[in-house]
């Protein structure tokens, strides 16, 4: 059969599936969810979902979109009808998460600029970055600035160039997140934050806590909502399935490990060793930074550098998760290229809108309790996504069959661990997502 057209190189696969994957996920999302939800023990629950839930999960998707050959709507309504309603899903919750994505990429590009222009010493200031949040127009505009980024990357046909770029763009993003995390653990105070990080304290276990770590882990591979199995799509025949999901989910895994240790002990260190300091909302990455950098030599440039690296990670997963939404448009209602790509814009800027001002003018706005951006987030990670992975479960375990599975990875390699894998995709998968949806959420 011929491929669509599909990823140059081996390595290329695993490049593109990372590019997606390694972006503010793992640097802003998951050392939050780390200081608010027990570190140590979130640490090794997330570790632990990653090599069971989410290497089954990400095996399944790139398979089902490789046998598909076509986006995550069309490969589930060609495999079976029943279930095109979860290619439905990888529509909408790619829109929902680029909504507040940009936002959070605003904040990231107005950092850059301030950095930059040597304004380190304002953005240590405590209030500073809740203040700029709460702030009406800036917010907005630098949130409108960074989608029209990623359309201008998107429209200009450059996208290609910048995932090349990606090559360099991570490694140094990995190299200075070493450096970074060691300057945060050797602040002083910053020993007791590294314990705390890596010290799992069993009597913090909550279920919610497990929820919260299976939406990261959904979040943070581009799990349970149609990318991998567009990825997978385009992925040759002669790449081995199983070892590029290890890749690239250890890859994923280091970066964000590495990013709670550059930003948890700082923590401990700010608030002088005080744990109370940890509690902290969004604004974790923002806080924390620009005081680890005021405490190295040349932090100006390093900060900058910092948050440049972290815009390249932030526009390549944000470019994949616009692409779904253009690439739907432009096959289901015939739409030109340059057309869909607008509309898009134009649409997750006004969607995103209410997620910036919830933190100003309208934060005494809740949805069931939680701000606007929360909401969205939460609905988005922690209610549709487990749903839609318990659905592919059953869709694989007890209708399409996992010996389809089996044959399509085995195309390019053996397949290790069958029964293994069958167990997890009929029984274990399905049943704890459910039970932890369940607990969690109720
Ligand atoms: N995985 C990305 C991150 O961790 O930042 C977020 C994301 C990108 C999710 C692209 C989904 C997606 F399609």
């Amino acid at each position: 059969m011929k491929n669509r057209s599909g990823f140059s190189s081996k390595l290329g696969f695993v490049m593109a599936a990372a590019g997606s994957a390694v972006g503010l996920g793992n640097i802003w999302r998951f050392p939050n969810l780390v200081a608010n939800y027990g570190g140590g023990l979130f640490v090794l629950i997330y570790i632990i979902l990653v090599v069971t839930v989410g290497s089954t999960l990400m095996t399944t998707e790139i398979a089902l979109g490789r046998r598909g050959q076509t986006d995550a709507y069309g490969c589930y309504k060609k495999l079976d009808k029943r279930f095109s309603f979860l290619g439905f899903f990888g529509i909408l919750i790619p829109f929902f998460i680029a909504s507040y994505y940009s936002v959070v990429g605003g904040w990231i590009v107005k950092y850059l600029v301030e950095f930059v222009r040597g304004n380190l010493t304002q953005l240590t200031g405590a209030t500073y970055f809740s203040n700029y949040i709460a702030s009406p127009v800036a917010p907005v505009v630098y949130h409108g600035t960074f989608i029209i980024i990623s359309m201008l990357i998107l429209l200009c046909g450059v996208k290609q160039g910048i995932e090349k770029s990606n090559k360099i763009m991570m490694p140094a993003l990995l190299v200075l997140s070493v450096v970074i995390a060691v300057r945060s653990v050797t602040i002083p105070g910053g020993l007791s934050g590294l314990a705390f990080y890596l010290i799992p304290d069993f009597s913090k276990f909550t279920f919610e806590s497990v929820l919260m770590a299976i939406g990261q882990v959904f979040y943070s591979l581009s799990l349970a909502m149609g990318i991998m199995v567009t990825y997978g799509s385009y992925m040759g025949r002669d790449v081995n399935i199983q070892k590029s999901v290890k890749m690239t989910e250890l890859f994923d895994t280091c970066v964000a490990f590495l990013a709670g240790m550059m930003i948890v002990p700082a923590v401990f260190a700010i608030s002088g060793g005080n744990p109370d300091g940890i509690n902290a909302g969004p604004g974790l990455l923002f806080e924390t930074l620009p005081n680890v950098f005021s405490h190295v030599p040349f932090g100006g440039i390093f900060g900058a550098l910092f948050f440049l690296l972290v815009l390249f990670a932030a526009l390549t997963s944000m470019i994949s998760l616009m692409e779904v939404v253009i690439t739907w448009l432009i096959d289901r209602f015939q739409m030109g290229r340059i057309k869909a790509t607008l509309l898009t814009t134009v649409s997750v800027f006004a969607f995103g809108i209410p997620s910036s001002l919830g933190f100003g003018v309208w934060q005494d706005v809740t949805i069931f309790g939680r701000s606007i951006f929360d909401f969205i987030d939460f609905t988005a990670n922690n209610v549709i996504m487990p749903l839609v992975a318990i659905a592919t479960c059953i869709f694989v375990g007890y209708f399409w069959g996992v010996k389809n599975i089996f044959e399509e990875a085995e195309i390019s390699g053996s397949f290790k661990n069958k029964k293994y894998y069958t167990i997890m995709v009929r029984y274990v998968v399905p049943i704890c997502i459910a039970a932890v949806w369940i607990t969690g959420i109720l």
